[in-house]
C-alpha cells in the first residue's frame, strides 16, 4: 500500500537518516510502498538522500523548500495537495538553532530560529492536518528536544522555540485525537549531526548518532493504527552534554 510521507529537513542529519529508515523498512513489511516526499533549502542533499532511498525501493519526490519563507510553505502543500490529494505521515524535523548567552542573542537570531521552527512548522502542520482530519488517518511526528521541557543556559531562542513547538504537539493532541490522527512528540538529547558543526572524537563518544533516533521514528510509525506513541524521549546514555 502507497504511504505517502514528507520529511522536512531530510537532506542532513536526523530527517536524512528518518527517509532511509523508511526506505530500508521495505524489507520487512513487504506491504509498505512508501512514497517519501522529501524537502529542505539544498537541492543537492534532496538529491543524494533520493538516490539512497531509491535504491532501497522506495518511490521519492524531492522539493527544495525553505520553511521559514511563507511562499514556499505555500508551494509546498499545495504541491501535496495537487500531486497527491493525501498525506499519510509528517515529519516535522527542519529546525534551526543559535546559541551562545542571553546577551548575545540579536533580533537576527530571533527571526532565524523562530521563523523556522515555530511559524513555518505551525503553518506546514496547519495544512497538513486540515487533509489528515478530512482523512480522519495520518501520523505527525515532531522531532522537537529535550530542550522542550529543560533550560539550557546558551539556548535560550532555541529552547523557546522547542518549548513552543511542545505547545502545538499539545493542541493538536486535542483535535488529532478526534479524528483518528496520530501525533508523536520526539524529544532527542545531544545527536551527532551537522547542526552542532566540527565535533571532537570525544565528543562525539558522548553522543546518540541520527540512527537511533530513526529507528524510533519508523517502530513508531508501524504501531497499529489503534496505538499512538505519544512520546519518545531519548537521551545519551551519560546524561545530558551541558546539565544547563
Ligand atoms: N542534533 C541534535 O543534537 C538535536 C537534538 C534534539 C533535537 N534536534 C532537532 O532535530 C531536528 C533536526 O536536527 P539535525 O540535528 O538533524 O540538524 P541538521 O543536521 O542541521 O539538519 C537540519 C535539516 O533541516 C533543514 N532545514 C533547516 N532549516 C530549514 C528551513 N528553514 N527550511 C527547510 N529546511 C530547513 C536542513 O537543510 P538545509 O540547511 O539544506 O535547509 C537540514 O536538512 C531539528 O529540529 C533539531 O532542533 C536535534
Amino acid at each position: 500500500m502507497k504511504h505517502i510521507i514528507l520529511i522536512t529537513g531530510a537532506g542532513k542529519g536526523i530527517g536524512r537518516a528518518i527517509a532511509l529508515e523508511f526506505a530500508r523498512a521495505i524489507r520487512h513489511h513487504p506491504d509498505f510502498e512508501p512514497v517519501l516526499v522529501l524537502s529542505s533549502r539544498t537541492t543537492a542533499d534532496l538529491e543524494s538522500i533520493s538516490l539512497e532511498c531509491r535504491a532501497e525501493g522506495a518511490l521519492t519526490d524531492t522539493i527544495t523548500a525553505d520553511l521559514s519563507n511563507m511562499a514556499d510553505v505555500r508551494r509546498l502543500t499545495t504541491h501535496i495537495i495537487e500531486h497527491y490529494g493525501h498525506i499519510d505521515c509528517l515529519v516535522n524535523n527542519a529546525g534551526v538553532g543559535r546559541f551562545g548567552s542571553l546577551s548575545d542573542m540579536s533580533e537576527a537570531d530571533f527571526d532565524y530560529i523562530i521563523d523556522t521552527n515555530l511559524k513555518g512548522t505551525f503553518f506546514l502542520t496547519q495544512a497538513m492536518f486540515a487533509m489528515m482530519e478530512r482523512q480522519r488517518s495520518g501520523h505527525i511526528f515532531f522531532i522537537t528536544s529535550v530542550a522542550a521541557t529543560k533550560a539550557f543556559k546558551h539556548s535560550s531562542i532555541y529552547c523557546m522555540s522547542k518549548f513552543g513547538q511542545r505547545g502545538l504537539v499539545e493542541t493538536l493532541r486535542l483535535y488529532a485525537r478526534k479524528c483518528k490522527v496520530r501525533i508523536t512528540d520526539v524529544q532527542p538529547g545531544a545527536v551527532c549531526t551537522p547542526m552542532w558543526g566540527e565535533v571532537s572524537d570525544e565528543m562525539q563518544a558522548l553522543m546518540m548518532t541520527p540512527e537511533d533516533i530513526a529507528a524510533l521514528v519508523v517502530q513508531a510509525y508501524f504501531q497499529p493504527s489503534r496505538t499512538t506513541v505519544e512520546e519518545i524521549v531519548l537521551r545519551p546514555t551519560g546524561g545530558d552534554l551541558q546539565e544547563e
